[in-house]
C-alpha cells in the first residue's frame, strides 16, 4: 500500500486490516424512490451514484476488489420498462464513466451470463474489459444477469466435459480447481458483504464465495448508503474475530 493511500484512510480504520474484497447487494433503490415520491428508476439512478462513490473509496483506501450485484437472473421478471431502463443505465454508465475509471486504474470485470443481455450492452462490456484489463488500482466486478446456482452448474458442466474428454482426472477436482471455473476465477473470496435495506438473505449471490465472508446488514437504502456508513461497515468488520472454522 502506498503512503498516499494510507493518508487518505479515515482515522478510525486500521490500515493493517483493510478487506481485500468487499461485495454489495444493493437493495432498496425502489423503496428509496417511493419514499421520495419518485419513480423507481430514480432510485436506480441515485444508487449508481452510491456505486461511484464507494468505488472511489475502495481505490483510495486500498480495497483491491469491489463487487456489486447489479442485476440477478431473477430480475428479468420485473416490469419490462424497469428492466430496459436498467440495461440502458448500465450501458450508459459504462460509456460515460469508462475513461475516468480507466484513468483511475480501475479494472472492470463482469460476473454472470452475458448471452441474454442486449447486444449494445455486451459490446460496452467487452470494450470496458479490454480497455481496463491491465489496470491494477482496484478491480470492479459487476454482476449482470448473475445467479450463483447457475454459475455453479456452469462450472460443473465445464469440469464434467473435461473429465469426459479425458483432459481432467476425477482426482484432480478439489476446491481450488473448482474456483477456477467460477466467474470470480482469480479473485479472492469477499471478506465483507454489505446488504442494504434490512433484508437478511443472500438472494443467490456468490453462494460458494461467501462461505467465510463477514456480513454487514443495514436498514439504510442503497441510495442513502454513504461513505461514512462504508467506513462504519469496515470498522465493524475490523472488530470481527475471523476464525474460518478454527478455534
Ligand atoms: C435493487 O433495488 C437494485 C437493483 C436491482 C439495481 C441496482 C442497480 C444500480 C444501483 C445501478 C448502478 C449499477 C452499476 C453497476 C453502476 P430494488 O429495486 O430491489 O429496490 P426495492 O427492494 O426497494 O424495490
Amino acid at each position: 500500500m502506498t503512503t498516499q493511500l494510507i493518508t487518505k484512510l479515515p482515522a478510525i480504520l486500521d490500515p493493517t486490516k483493510i478487506p481485500q474484497h468487499v461485495a454489495a447487494i444493493m437493495d432498496g433503490n425502489g423503496r428509496w424512490a417511493k419514499r421520495q415520491g419518485l419513480p423507481r428508476i430514480a432510485g436506480h439512478q441515485q444508487g449508481a451514484n452510491t456505486v461511484k462513490s464507494l468505488l472511489r473509496c475502495c481505490k483510495n483506501w486500498g480495497i483491491a476488489n469491489f463487487t456489486v450485484f447489479a442485476f440477478s437472473t431473477e430480475n428479468w421478471s420485473r416490469p419490462a420498462v424497469e428492466v430496459n431502463f436498467l440495461m440502458q443505465l448500465f450501458e450508459g454508465l459504462l460509456n460515460s464513466q469508462l475513461e475516468q475509471m480507466h484513468s483511475q486504474g480501475v479494472r472492470i470485470r463482469f460476473l454472470g451470463d452475458r448471452s441474454q443481455v442486449p447486444i449494445a450492452l455486451q459490446s460496452m462490456m467487452d470494450k470496458s474489459i479490454d480497455k481496463t484489463a491491465d489496470n491494477q488500482a482496484v478491480t470492479f466486478n459487476i454482476a449482470i444477469n448473475y445467479g450463483s446456482r447457475n454459475e455453479i452448474i456452469q462450472a460443473c458442466r465445464s469440469i464434467a466435459q473435461k473429465v469426459q474428454s479425458g483432459k481432467l482426472d476425477l482426482q484432480q477436482i478439489d476446491e481450488s480447481l473448482f474456483t477456477q471455473y467460477l466467474d470470480t476465477s482469480g479473485l479472492p473470496d469477499p471478506d465483507l458483504l454489505i446488504r442494504t435495506s434490512g433484508e437478511q438473505r443472500l438472494s443467490n449471490f456468490l453462494l460458494w464465495q461467501l462461505a467465510y465472508t463477514e456480513l454487514y446488514i443495514t436498514d439504510t437504502y442503497w441510495p442513502d448508503f454513504s461513505n461514512d456508513e462504508f467506513v462504519r461497515a469496515i470498522a465493524d468488520y475490523q472488530q470481527r474475530d475471523r476464525r474460518f472454522g478454527k478455534i
